[in-house]
C-alpha cells in the first residue's frame, strides 16, 4: 500500500459506499494506519491509496485515544462558523493552503462491523473530517483553497501533474 499522488483519477471520482466489508478490512485498515503514521498524516481517505471505497482514518491527536475510523460517513449537520485555516494532504506534497471550514459537524456513520454510528466534532477534527469526506467525492482540498494561496501553489501543481504524466511514462 503506498500514497496515490495528484492527479491521479482514484482521487477525482466519487468512491463507492460499503455495503459489506472488504474481506481484508484489517489489512486495509493497518495498511492506512502505518502508512499515515510513515507520512506523519492526521487523516487519511481510502482513494488516497488507491481505494476507492467510502472510508477514512482520522487521528488529529495522534495518539491511539483520539483514532477514528469511518464508513460511509455524511455529514448530516454544518454549524458554529466558517473559519480559514491551512491544510496540507498526503497527496499534494509540499503543498499548503487556507480552507474555509466549518467549526462544527454531525456525522453519520458506520463503524468497522457496519453497526450505525454519529458523532460530532469540533475544531481541527471538524477540519480533518471535513477534508477526509470531502476525497470520498472526488473533492481536493486545493480547489477549496484561498485564491491567493491556489495561485502560489501553481508551480508546484504543475510539477506534481508532470511528475503524474512521467512516471506513467516509465
Ligand atoms: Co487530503
Amino acid at each position: 500500500m503506498r500514497i496515490v499522488y495528484y492527479p491521479d483519477p482514484v482521487l477525482l471520482k466519487k468512491a463507492e459506499t460499503v455495503v459489506k466489508p472488504p474481506a481484508n478490512l484489517d489489512e486495509v485498515v493497518e495498511g492506512m494506519r502505518r502508512v499515515m503514521a510513515l507520512e506523519k498524516g492526521i487523516g487519511l481517505a481510502a482513494p488516497q491509496v488507491g481505494l476507492s471505497i467510502r472510508m477514512i482514518l482520522v487521528n488529529e491527536g495522534n495518539k491511539p485515544e483520539t483514532e477514528k475510523i469511518l464508513l460511509n460517513p455524511e455529514i448530516v449537520k454544518f454549524y458554529g462558523k466558517k473559519e480559514w485555516g491551512e491544510e496540507g494532504c498526503l497527496s499534494f506534497p509540499n503543498i499548503w493552503g487556507e480552507v474555509l471550514r466549518y467549526t462544527n459537524i454531525d456525522i453519520d456513520y458506520q463503524d468497522l462491523e457496519l453497526k450505525k454510528q454519529t458523532m460530532s466534532a469540533t475544531g481541527l477534527a471538524a477540519r480533518v473530517l471535513q477534508h477526509e469526506i470531502d476525497h470520498l467525492n472526488g473533492i481536493l482540498f486545493v480547489t477549496r483553497m484561498r485564491p491567493g494561496d491556489k495561485e502560489s501553489n501553481k508551480q508546484r501543481l504543475k510539477e506534481l501533474r508532470e511528475n503524474y504524466e512521467a512516471l506513467k511514462a516509465v
